[in-house]
């Protein structure tokens, strides 16, 4: 099978204006990632950890997410479904619970190539590449990813500060430098 990105893209702003189209978008990503190859010859070989913008609407955003090896994004929240289908490599997705005025861990999920996994809105995780890979994943969102005020929590002290896609780049950044000097 063939993965059209831009049939993709297409298919996904049909969906997103119809009832149930979280899961209707899950089920189109997860016919996407079935076949890995046809991913690859698309969206191309990974070759550097990222957030690559593949479209971008108030209501929809989706996301070519690569995770540099070893690397962590620290909890942060979405305020909107997501949907996450990987094409290569593998996904850690720890998930929290607000505790006070901090954060505790109630589960785990790991993505391997081939999985999709549906998170609700109010969903609060962190991610992990496990591997000594990249991991290649495509996100689909609900919403304006970009735009939408939401929180991220840093580490140790898991206190709630807004969400910065700066600081998330940055945090790709620091994990593509730690994987150039292993090289
Ligand atoms: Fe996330």
């Amino acid at each position: 099978m063939k993965f059209e990105l831009a049939g993709f893209i297409e298919e996904c702003r049909g969906l997103v204006t119809k009832p149930e189209s979280q899961s209707s978008i899950s089920d189109l990503t997860e016919q996407a990632v079935s076949v890995q190859a046809a991913v690859l010859s698309e969206l191309g070989e990974p070759t550097r950890g990222g957030l690559n913008t593949l479209y971008h609407a108030p209501d929809l955003t989706i996301l070519n997410i690569v995770w540099a090896p070893g690397m962590t994004l620290h909890p942060h929240n979405h305020c909107m479904w997501a949907v996450i289908g990987i094409y290569g490599g593998e996904e850690e997705n720890i998930f929290y619970r607000r505790d006070g005025s901090g954060l505790t861990q109630h589960g785990m999920k790991s993505l391997e190539a081939g999985n999709t996994v549906q998170l609700g809105e109010d969903i609060i995780h962190s991610v992990h590449n496990p591997r000594e890979k990249l991991t290649g994943a495509i996100h689909v969102y609900g919403g304006d990813f970009f735009a939408a005020h939401r929180s991220e929590w840093m580490p140790d002290e898991y206190q709630e500060q807004p969400f910065s896609i700066e600081h998330t780049r940055a945090v790709f950044e620091e994990a593509n430098k730690r994987m150039d000097s292993l090289v």
